[in-house]
């Protein structure tokens, strides 16, 4: 270790402002991911018909407080690496497979795109973790605990659709 060096900032550190520009990237995509899932899931909640959706709904309703209480973390850690916030012009929808089903009592539809667009924010945030280790371990951090809950959703849905597969109904 050269002593004579100035501590590092970590990543923080002027020579690291490329990775924490690509950090700021990864986390920008994770933001518009949860703001895109608020909407789908705020939508199926209600949208939902029949005895069967009752459960899906009250869990997706819940779900929409947990996505964007994610978005939330995202943005502030957006804003700690010196990055902006995006604004509404910025988005792009991605979530196809979670538009409105054309019967609102297809509670199967809704189920199977809940565990696409788990999965999707899965498959992100593992690489936010793989490209953040020895580089930012805060954001790392943060986001081991955002994707715990995300498997905990997919794993909830995947319960659910097993249980209308059980039934024949899906
Ligand atoms: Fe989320
Ligand atoms: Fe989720």
């Amino acid at each position: 270790m050269e002593t004579s060096a100035r501590p590092s900032k970590g990543i923080f550190d002027g020579a690291n402002s490329e990775s924490r520009q690509h950090v700021v990237e990864l986390l920008t995509r994770a933001y518009w991911m949860e703001i895109e899932t608020v909407m789908s899931y705020l939508a199926a909640s209600v949208n939902l018909d029949g005895v069967r959706a009752q459960e899906i709904k009250e869990s997706l309703a819940q779900d929409i407080e947990e996505e964007l209480g994610h978005a939330r973390l995202f943005a502030s850690r957006i804003k700690e690496l010196y990055g902006v916030v995006p604004g509404s012009e910025g988005f792009a929808a991605e979530q196809g497979f979670l538009q409105p089903p054309e019967e609102q009592t297809d509670v199967v539809h809704v189920i199977r795109g809940v565990i696409k667009a788990e999965t999707g924010a899965i498959e992100h945030y593992t690489r936010i973790v793989e490209e953040t280790d020895q580089i930012d371990p805060v954001t790392q951090d943060m986001v081991i605990g955002v994707l715990h809950d995300e498997q905990g959703h997919r794993r909830l849905f995947e319960g659910f659709l097993r249980e209308y597969e059980f039934e024949g109904l899906a």
